[in-house]
């Protein structure tokens, strides 16, 4: 089915769309297991390198299975195509190589998944590009930051680790009123395209770790790239083939095709238990603060219900005990598993500072809001019961 076909469902999209025809009638798109293509003759093979023939060369640039998860997300983010890559990282990169030189210039929310912030920080600045670091949500900050060599604006909404919500349409509509070319990049990993869609919101380009809810098993590392069909095809055809050769294998994009048929279940049930357990932390005495966009007392409540379905599964906490104390506390839990990613079925809790997030320096984590006791926790999707029970036990001895 063409990814072209709107009219049906997300929960129906999620199965259907990038099917292909296989010779045994197989229900499920087989596993094309292979790095290389067979041609007729070299007057063929000649062809498809040239493009005048269409037709598979080399799984580095395209693969059937690959290609069918492809025509999935870009569905499902409502935009023309999509690029699958062998990690969020490989689809964060060749974006960034893809959309800047030496002589340009980011400007990225300061509040980033660790290694996207290692690389705007500290990698792509040697190539010779200036990253500004700005908090899009204070007044005036994007506006100041914009100059004539800005070519890409770059965030996360909800941000890792804090969930700080950013209003898409409101940063994309100012980055283009300033200039229309630049690129509006948004990682879109927390909510998954079922909560939130930025293209419809006017960004350009949709990043993705696949790794998390789009497959949502824990087995699997993956990302995707996703927009209009001309920059997606150059980065697969540079970005990925010549730069950074981040590609997706096959039996990983048969995971994610088996993973995305859950898709839209899963994230209801994910959001619903992350309501229960926000409230139920809410409510403890030993909790400081909870960080979670569908609490009306947290900052972002009324962005994250404009431009989200659901609030998600992600949840940050800070408590009332010092470090170590918050420390120990964790380590009582049973259920919950301590451990970096998320979006997986087990309830998964880390310590951000000292794991996901220990590229940021003190003064950096500070300057991202990013306290040191921070918690963050991505909640499964056990029976909620018996996931605050989990939490209830090894908060027993905090006051
Ligand atoms: C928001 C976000 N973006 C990107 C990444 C990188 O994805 P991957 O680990 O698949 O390379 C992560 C990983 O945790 C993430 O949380």
């Amino acid at each position: 089915m063409e990814n072209t076909e709107k009219k049906l469902g997300f929960s129906t999209r999620q199965i259907h769309v990038g099917k292909f025809k296989n010779s045994a009638g197989a229900l499920c798109d087989p596993i094309y297991q292979t790095s290389t293509f067979a041609f007729d003759s070299v007057e063929q093979g000649g062809a498809r390198f040239a493009g005048t023939e269409a037709g598979y060369v080399y799984s580095r640039p395209a693969n059937p299975t690959t290609n069918s998860v492809e025509a999935k997300i870009a569905s499902l983010e409502n935009g023309e195509a999509a690029m699958a890559t062998a990690s969020g990282m490989g689809a964060i990169t060749a974006t960034i190589y893809r959309s800047v030189v030496a002589g340009d210039e980011i400007v990225a929310d300061e509040t980033l998944y660790g290694c996207t912030f290692a690389f705007l920080s500290k990698e792509i600045v040697q190539l010779g590009v200036k990253v500004t670091f700005v908090d899009l949500n204070e007044p005036g900050a994007l506006k100041k930051a914009l100059t004539e060599k800005t070519k890409v604006v770059y965030f996360e909404t909800p941000c890792n680790p804090t969930l700080k919500v950013i209003d898409i349409k409101a940063v994309a509509d100012e980055a283009h009123a300033f200039n229309p070319s630049i690129r509006v990049v948004v990682d879109n990993t927390f909510c998954s395209p079922y909560l939130q869609r930025p293209l419809d919101l006017g960004a350009d380009v949709v990043v993705h770790s696949a790794t998390k809810y789009i497959n949502g098993h824990g087995d699997v590392i993956a990302g995707f790239v996703v927009g209009k069909k001309e920059f997606i095809d150059d980065v697969r055809a540079i970005g990925v083939v010549h730069m950074n050769g981040a590609v997706m294998s096959p039996f990983n994009a048969f995971l994610i095709a088996r993973g995305l048929k859950t898709l839209s279940i899963r994230m209801e049930r994910h959001c619903a238990n992350a309501r229960k357990l926000a409230a139920w932390l809410e409510a403890h005495p030993a909790v400081k603060k909870v960080y979670y966009p569908g609490l009306e007392s947290f900052e972002g409540y009324e962005t994250a219900k404009k431009q989200m379905s659901d609030f998600g599964g992600m949840i940050s906490i800070e408590l009332k005990a010092d470090k170590a104390t918050t420390a120990a506390t964790i380590n009582k839990l049973k259920l919950c598993t301590i451990a970096v990613s998320l979006g997986d079925a087990e309830t998964l809790v880390e310590h951000a500072a000292s794991m996901t997030h220990s590229t940021y320096s003190a003064e950096e984590l500070a300057e991202a809001g990013i306290s040191e006791g921070l918690v963050r926790i991505s909640t499964g999707l056990e029976d909620i019961e018996d996931i605050i029970a989990d939490f209830e036990q090894a908060f027993a001895d905090l006051k």
